[in-house]
């Protein structure tokens, strides 16, 4: 549709064609029409249009299913809709659509109601992976496996406590998403252009009717405003990199060089020519697409910046990002949540590899420090002399300190200490090390049954604080349906 205003010239069907949103505005499409649907309802209500040409409007708009690639010339979905409309109702009835509406309030409505859609089924994906990682800490939580700081052996720690981690860690992503969903669902509708509108638009009741919380105060914040884009792209970028993070552990872990972990069959791929292999390539994937997201957001930053207020074409340009940076966020963790699930540890490999690590080295210390008197330092030195020692030599660590412990604490103290073989055996037992962690939050195994406690019922408030959010849309989406239906009664026939 060529709506010419004040211009005599055709446009030209390149740059047309160049500077238009069609191909990308699928994802907003109902919406515009739902928009499209509430506002009229508003007109007719406040007087502002004639029932007759509401309910004109109203039927059409029920029935309307625009499509985006016979788009007959227009620019952008929201053009496509009216010209429709005109095409089917003429101009004296469609001509009213657009009262008191511009695209641009329209466009900044559309895209919060679809990004609302896409952090809700995040949230839902969220939520099955923290699931699957609970799975993981109940079935094999009490595994003890060396837990590692610079990819070096540092001290030992459950399974359990490893993935409670990660399920802490997609808490936060929740509680971000949430508190983002707050600041998208909040209606433009009203700001029109830019300055308002003199007609007797309810933007109240357009905001109910399309299920939002309230409206965008500001006409020109409504319009202008994309930071919601952004925080998007930013908890999408923080989500991927904590699925990035946990991707490289599970390619790492499955590796023969560690040999934890197996990745199911589903999620991993053969070699065309190699046939032994068996790649965790669904984890590549999700560790590649981190990057991808973060290109998304940098791409809305940079698009962003600078750019005066109020509306401006370059807005469009963000959307394209938007919809690809949630998408792959979305797919990324439900593919992470499917691997996550079906694991399979191998128990025995995570515990041999805790052999002869020196990993008990710091529960030692700390043992010296409370048993015998010495400073934290001191007890540092000899431990570390000890293992010192044991490298060199090649003597296992208990020989190496029931031979040197004594000397060498003399020489660093003035004290000799004595240790019976008994007491060493359960200081340097890595599972024994971890029942003497007593700070709250620790790898103490005695935590894991409260900690899975607590996090189940973390996950359940998750689930159904996303079943009132929908609720809600569902409610929405009734009073819109009912008011479309009072209109439509109204009319006489
Ligand atoms: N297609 C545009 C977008 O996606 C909305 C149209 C606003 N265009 C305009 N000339 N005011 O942002």
């Amino acid at each position: 549709m060529d709506i010419r205003g004040r211009r005599l010239k055709r446009f030209d069907s390149g740059a047309s064609r160049f500077y238009s949103s069609i191909g990308f505005d699928g994802p907003i499409a109902r919406h515009v029409i739902k928009i499209n649907t509430a506002h009229m309802i508003s007109l007719v209500k406040a007087g502002e249009v004639e029932r007759g040409v509401g309910e004109e409007c109203l039927r059409f708009l029920s029935k309307e299913t625009p499509r985006p690639r016979r788009a007959k010339g227009a620019e952008d979905i929201h053009q496509l809709i009216e010209q429709n409309a005109v095409d089917r109702l003429g101009v004296e009835i469609a001509g009213f659509l657009n009262l008191g509406k511009s695209r641009n309030d329209q466009v900044a409505s559309a895209v919060r109601m679809e990004l609302r859609e896409r952090v809700i089924r995040l949230l839902e994906a969220i939520a099955d992976l923290q699931a699957a990682l609970l799975k993981i800490v109940r079935k094999f939580g009490r595994a003890v496996i060396p837990g590692y700081t610079h990819m070096q052996h540092a001290m030992p720690v459950t399974l359990g406590h490893h993935f409670s981690a990660y399920f802490d860690a997609f808490q936060r992503e929740i509680d971000r998403l949430v508190q983002l969903y707050a600041r998208v669902n909040v209606s433009p509708m009203g700001a029109a252009a830019l300055a308002g509108t003199s007609v007797a638009v309810d933007r109240t009741a357009v905001s109910d009717f399309l299920g939002f919380a309230g409206i965008v105060e500001n006409s020109i914040d409504a319009v202008s405003s994309r930071d919601f884009v952004v925080e998007a792209l930013a908890c999408s970028e923080t989500i991927m990199l904590d699925l990035s993070r946990l991707s490289e552990e599970i390619i790492l872990w499955s590796s023969k060089e560690f040999g934890y972990l197996e990745v199911s069959d589903e999620y991993a791929n053969s070699s065309s020519i190699m046939p032994q292999k068996k790649n965790p390539v669904a984890a590549e994937t999700v560790r590649a697409k981190c990057g991808s997201v973060l290109g998304s957001l940098v791409a809305v930053c940079a698009i962003l910046k600078a750019l005066p207020y109020t509306y401006n074409l370059d807005l469009q340009e963000l959307t394209p990002h938007l919809w690809r940076g949630l998408d792959d966020t979305l797919a990324s963790t439900i593919v992470t949540a499917g691997m996550v699930g079906t694991l399979k540890f191998d128990v025995r490999a995570l515990r041999l590899s805790l052999k002869g690590d020196y990993s008990t080295a710091t529960a030692f210390a700390n043992y010296l420090v409370k048993a015998h008197g010495v400073s934290f330092r001191q007890a540092h030195a000899i431990v570390g002399g000890l293992v010192r020692m044991s490298v060199e030599t090649g003597t296992p660590f208990e020989l190496t300190i029931s031979k040197h412990l004594s000397p060498l604490s003399r020489e660093i103290t003035g004290k000799p200490i004595h240790l019976a073989q008994g007491v060493l055996n359960g200081v340097l037992d890595p599972a024994s090390s971890l029942h003497a962690l007593s700070s709250s939050g620790s790898a103490n195994p005695k935590f894991l049954q409260r900690g899975v406690e607590k996090r189940l019922s973390q996950l359940e408030s998750n689930r159904s604080s996303v079943r009132r959010i929908r609720e809600g849309l569902s409610r929405a989406d009734a009073l819109l349906l009912r008011n479309v239906n009072s209109v439509l009664k109204g009319v006489k026939k």
